[in-house]
C-alpha cells in the first residue's frame, strides 16, 4: 500500500487523540448497556429482551468496526512516522503488533456474534471484555509514547 507522505503529524496526533476519547466513551455506554440489560434489575418479556440483545449485538460490531477503522488509520501513518522519527521504532513495532492481538479478537468476537442465538448477554459481556482486554493501556502507551513525538500534548484528564 503507498504511504501517503503528506501527512501532517501533528493533525494525525490530534485525530488520533480525538479518536481515543471517542472509543472510550463508546465502551463506557455500551459496558453500561450491557451491564443494565444483563442485570438484576432487567425483568422484561423474552420478545422485548430478545430485541435489546439484538441490539447490543449490533452495537457491539458497530464498536468493533470504529476500532478496527481507528487501528487501520494509525498502521497506515506508521510507516511515515518511523521515516520521520527513527527514534521512536521499537514504539511503533509494539504499537504494531498490540493492533494485530487486537485485531484478531475483534475477528473472533465478530464471529461469535454472528454465529449466536440472541438469547444471552452474558456471553457477550465477557467476549467483549476479553477483546478489549489491555486497551486501555494500548491508548496509554500510545499517548505516552508516540504523541509527543508527533508534537501532541496529551492533557492530563484525558
Ligand atoms: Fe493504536
Ligand atoms: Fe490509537
Amino acid at each position: 500500500m503507498p504511504v501517503p507522505q503528506d501527512i501532517d503529524s501533528q493533525a494525525a496526533g490530534r485525530q488520533l487523540l480525538t479518536g481515543h476519547r471517542e472509543l472510550r466513551a463508546q465502551l463506557a455506554e455500551l459496558r453500561a448497556s450491557l451491564d443494565e440489560t444483563g442485570g438484576p434489575g432487567a425483568v422484561r418479556d423474552a420478545g422485548a429482551n430478545a430485541a435489546l440483545i439484538q441490539q447490543l449485538r449490533a452495537r457491539c460490531l458497530e464498536y468493533c468496526l470504529g476500532l478496527h477503522h481507528h487501528h487501520t488509520m494509525e498502521d497506515s501513518a506508521f510507516p511515515v512516522f518511523e521515516q520521520r522519527y527513527p527514534e521512536i521504532a521499537p514504539v511503533i513495532e509494539r504499537l504494531r503488533e498490540e493492533h494485530r492481538q487486537v485485531a484478531a479478537g475483534l475477528e473472533r468476537l465478530g464471529k461469535l456474534v454472528a454465529a449466536d442465538d440472541g438469547q444471552d448477554v452474558t456471553w457477550l459481556k465477557e467476549e467483549l471484555e476479553r477483546t478489549v482486554a489491555g486497551l486501555e493501556e494500548h491508548f496509554r502507551y500510545e499517548e505516552t509514547h508516540l504523541l509527543p513525538a508527533l508534537g501532541v500534548i496529551v492533557p492530563p484528564t484525558t
